[in-house]
């Protein structure tokens, strides 16, 4: 029998997971569970990750964890085990599946306006990597990263999931129009991608455009694949749609380890009630069951909740306020009863099982991703990130006194808008410049070089960052300034 691992977690986690194992059990799902210590309390005891090692241990070595939400303590300078959790085991790819359901009322499902959409959102790079720094006083600086090899693996998930799925098309949300080389990247790999699905129509819509077409018709969505932020606000978007964060489930997908869980979070307010929706938890344990080729009781239940919904019972947080709401050990109970039934709308058709064993393998080292580097890499030049209170045109001519035979300074920016040699005095600035130097005639230089660089104009300037300029070939590896 296949074992998993279980983390109740915080708040209203402990009664949705006693839930939702109360029907996995009486569908006598076959799967084992090994019930790991990890959470606030698990903070509070001193174990600065939210998990004991143990924890950590027996999850490595099943590779897959349910988890109800988790609290992360405030102010505490402890980051989120939920997010500490997807980063460490590289589960890449969160899928995020919304489906109107019937019995949850909504302004589509009044208008009949069908949902199916699968929020595919990358879950390890961008500014989750939480890599942030105050450059002076009153300028925060929050690094993004979007890397070749991390865009691949979800975005390849995202097609063979779709493929799967049966989907007609893939849809990649993104910003390329003003973030060129970040979003940029991740668009490109995503067509690079679609050229070995012929058979899925691939396309890509600019995320505010996006949100607009989903709050107007959602209905010509199948899956759709984002970076980590953006993909994070879009799938919350949609959650909406079908009715809210208690029908919204999560499955985070990684090549080791994969994490299932509900998107909403501990719920203090209704926590210790017994009053919680089970459903997204619920539903997230499908994604489990069908992860691991457990189709049948899957289907099984879920047409039993489909059922459920349909015939109007429901928890406090939806349905028909005029009859009486479950509470959660009820509305469990009552899926329980209505094992075998078929809903009216979208029932689930039985398929045989394919019992999937999870892909555990101990790695002895970390995995390098990397991409083949394709042209010759050379640095032309540096962004030096400077503090400064004065005028363009005084911080121009301090530059200027250090530059070399080897630099020339381009162009001085403030907030990403260039302020000299050409700019607007109706520019409000900040006290953080960023002075561009580039290498005369394009030819390469070296990092000492731009030490050189660095010592000098530390005579002027304090130096709060600094960013090398690539080019790969002739192509210019880094954005140019807003007016440049
Ligand atoms: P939340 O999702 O816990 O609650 C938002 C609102 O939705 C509340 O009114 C709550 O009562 C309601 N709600 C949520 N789930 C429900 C359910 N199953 N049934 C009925 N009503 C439900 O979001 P909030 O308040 O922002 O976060 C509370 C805590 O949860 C925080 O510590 C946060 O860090 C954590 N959190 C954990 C997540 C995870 O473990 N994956 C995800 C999101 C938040």
């Amino acid at each position: 029998m296949t074992k998993i691992a279980v983390a109740k977690g915080d708040g209203i986690g402990p009664e949705i997971m006693d839930a939702v194992l109360t029907i996995f059990n009486a569908a006598k799902v076959p799967l084992g569970y090994e019930f790991v210590d990890m959470g606030k309390w698990v903070f509070d005891k001193g174990y600065s990750n939210g998990m004991t090692p143990e924890a950590q241990q027996t999850i490595e070595s099943l590779g897959i964890l349910f988890k109800g939400p988790m609290e992360t303590p405030k102010g505490k300078g402890v980051k989120s085990v939920n997010v500490t959790a997807r980063k460490t085991w590289n589960t890449y790819a969160n899928n995020r599946t919304f489906q109107t359901l019937h019995g949850v009322d909504t302004v589509f499902s009044k208008a009949g306006i069908p949902i199916d959409i699968t929020i595919v959102r990358e879950n390890i790079e961008d500014t989750y990597g939480g890599v942030e720094h105050m450059l002076t006083q009153d300028v925060a600086l929050s690094r993004r990263f979007i890397t070749r090899p991390g865009s691949m693996q979800v975005i390849r998930y995202a097609f063979e999931m779709a493929r799967k799925k049966g989907a007609r098309r893939i849809t990649c949300g993104h910003k390329a129009n003003i973030m060129k080389i970040t979003d940029g990247l991740f668009l490109e790999v995503f067509y690079e991608v679609a050229k070995d699905y012929p058979d899925l129509k691939a396309d890509d819509v600019i995320v505010d455009d996006l949100c607009m077409k989903l709050v107007s018709r959602p209905d010509l969505f199948d899956v759709v694949v984002l970076t980590n932020l953006q993909g994070d606000i879009v799938s919350d978007l949609c959650a909406g749609l079908v009715g809210g964060l208690g029908f919204a489930p999560s499955a985070n997908i990684g090549d080791h380890i994969s994490i299932f869980e509900a998107v909403h979070g501990t719920a203090p307010d209704i926590a210790g009630k017994n009053i919680a929706n089970p459903t997204a938890l619920l539903l997230s344990g499908f994604a489990l069951l069908r992860h691991l080729g457990l189709r049948e009781e899957a289907a099984m239940m879920e047409n039993a909740l489909l059922y459920t919904l349909e015939s109007g019972q429901h928890t406090g947080d939806f349905g028909d306020k005029s009859t009486p709401s479950l509470n959660t050990t009820d509305f469990a109970r009552v899926i329980i009863s209505n094992f075998g039934k078929q809903p009216v709308h979208n029932p689930k058709p039985i398929i045989a099982n394919q019992e999937v064993t999870p892909t555990i393998f101990k790695l002895s080292r970390n995995p390098m991703l990397e991409s083949k580097e394709t042209e010759h890499a050379h640095i032309v030049g540096v962004d030096m990130f400077i503090e400064s209170n004065e005028q363009p045109g005084i911080v121009a001519e301090k530059c200027l006194q250090h530059t070399s035979d080897l630099f020339k300074l381009v162009t001085i920016s403030n907030r990403g808008t260039q302020v000299w040699p050409k700019g607007s005095s109706f520019t409000n600035l900040v006290n953080q410049y960023t002075c561009r130097f580039e290498s005369v005639a394009n030819e390469p230089v070296t990092q000492t070089d731009i030490l050189e660089l660095y010592k000098r104009l530390t005579r002027d300037f304090k130096i709060c960052s600094t960013e090398l300029l690539n080019a790969w070939g002739d192509k210019k590896a880094y954005s140019l300034a807003q007016g440049q």
